[in-house]
């Protein structure tokens, strides 16, 4: 298998702004443009039930990043592009990874960890209070969604690092618990990516209110741009363009001529009201297409719907089969399956050198010793070792006499490691 898959989700809880889309969307549509490209892109619609009960903001946010992923030209035929919710083996791999997982390590991920401070912070005696059950365990569902893929790579922010790395822990667990079925994943974290600016300059986020959604009205853009906090430098002024917002976002959207002629106007002391008209200018210029293409499609949500479905069917086509193998490695099968046995027994002998082979069968020798070490060492300290070997082999023969056909073989094992034992004083 190559080792290029990279596989990433968007929850269903909001409307796209621009963070997402550079942050995430466009270098993730980039990446899946390249030739040997394995890309699994979805819409992560169950863990939107984890943070949000509006089922109208779930539904909308569902048609709106959909149609996002597609207005920017996602290629649907190369990249696999799917709704979480309509792959059923994916909240079934997720009960056996449930398994899998201790609570302990639930117990730490940053998200609950930073739930239960809050209470404590709020003073409530329930530490636990408000949290469901999917927020404490949803590492493990988007476990699922990675393992479910075999991803190699999975790019996300910063924040989600740790869920990566228990991806990886729980797939280390199934895979030492029953059978090598899942790649260990690995996080991709873009630095540049990480610092997005929003209106009031901290990073654009939800969960700061300073977002500007990608693909707003025209009019909407520019009452939010003149919202960018700015100091108070007059005209004419030298600005510096790098702690300034307005730079920032349009450096993110420029080539370099383009922002080398931007900073030069910085330098030259452009007017704040102006930097934002030009801000406003260049984004409107840059998004006008794919706004265009998205407002079609939020009309034509038919169309989307199809494309979803068309792409579940080839992640199906990709997780069926790995979930079939992960419910025979833990014993959920068919009452009439037959492991294909002796076919393994006879790859694992094969694989085996003869040193592997010698090293197991000496391992085997010492282990039935150990218990009769001390009749071994009374014979190497004996004056007449010969005497003493060859009494202790004919005392354990005439034993053998005696014993049941268990112990017998139990005795006759330990007899012939005894007899190689002490060949040497035979
Ligand atoms: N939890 C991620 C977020 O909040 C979204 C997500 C869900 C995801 N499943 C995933 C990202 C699998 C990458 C891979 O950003």
């Amino acid at each position: 298998m190559s080792n290029n898959r990279v596989l990433t989700g968007i929850t269903t809880t909001g409307t796209p702004h621009i963070g997402n889309y550079l942050g995430a969307i466009k270098p993730a549509i980039e990446a899946s443009q390249q030739p040997n490209a394995e890309s699994f892109f979805f819409l992560a619609d169950y863990h939107a039930l984890i943070k949000c009960h509006d089922p109208e903001r779930v539904a909308r946010s569902t048609q709106e990043i959909a149609a996002t992923w597609l207005a920017l030209g996602l290629d649907t035929d190369k990249a696999t592009f799917y709704r979480q919710t309509d792959v059923p083996e994916i909240p079934e791999l997720t009960w056996v990874l449930t398994c899998m997982c201790s609570k302990g390590l639930m117990n730490r991920a940053h998200a609950y960890k930073a739930s239960v401070d809050a209470n404590r912070d709020g003073g409530k005696e329930d530490l636990d209070d408000g949290i469901t059950m999917g927020l404490f365990s949803y590492p493990i569902l988007m476990a699922a969604d990675i393992l479910m893929f075999n991803a190699h790579k999975v790019p996300v922010g910063k924040d989600q690092i740790q869920h990566i790395e228990m991806a990886r822990d729980i797939a280390g667990k199934f895979n030492h618990t029953y059978n090598e079925l899942f790649v260990l994943p690995e996080a991709q974290v873009d630095e540049e990516t990480q610092l997005i600016p929003g209106l009031d300059g901290r990073k654009m986020s939800k969960s700061y209110d300073n977002t500007i959604p990608l693909f707003c009205s025209s009019d909407e853009l520019r009452t939010l741009i003149n919202r960018i906090k700015t100091d108070l430098r007059e005209p004419g002024e030298s600005k510096d363009a790098d702690t300034s917002t307005i730079f920032q976002l349009y450096n993110l959207f420029a080539n370099t001529d383009e922002s080398a002629a931007m900073r030069r106007e910085f330098e030259n002391g452009i007017a704040w009201g102006e930097a934002k008209r030009q801000l406003h200018e260049f984004l409107d210029a840059k998004l006008s297409a794919p706004r265009a293409r998205y407002n079609e499609l939020m009309n034509d949500m038919g169309a989307v719907e199809a494309l979803l479905l068309k792409g579940a069917e080839k992640a199906r086509a990709e997780a069926a089969p790995l979930l079939d193998q992960v419910r025979i490695a833990a014993g959920i099968r068919p009452l009439t399956y037959v492991a294909p046995k002796a076919e393994k027994a006879e790859e694992k002998k094969k694989e085996l050198t003869p040193e592997e082979i010698a090293r197991i069968e000496e391992g085997r020798r010492r282990a039935i010793l150990r218990p009769v070490q001390h009749l071994i060492d009374a014979v190497a300290a004996a004056d007449d070792k010969g005497a003493a070997a060859a009494a202790l082999i004919a005392q354990k023969e005439q034993d053998l006499e005696g014993l049941k056909k268990k112990a017998k073989q139990k005795a006759e094992n330990e007899l012939d490691a005894l007899r190689i034992e002490l060949a040497q004083y035979l």
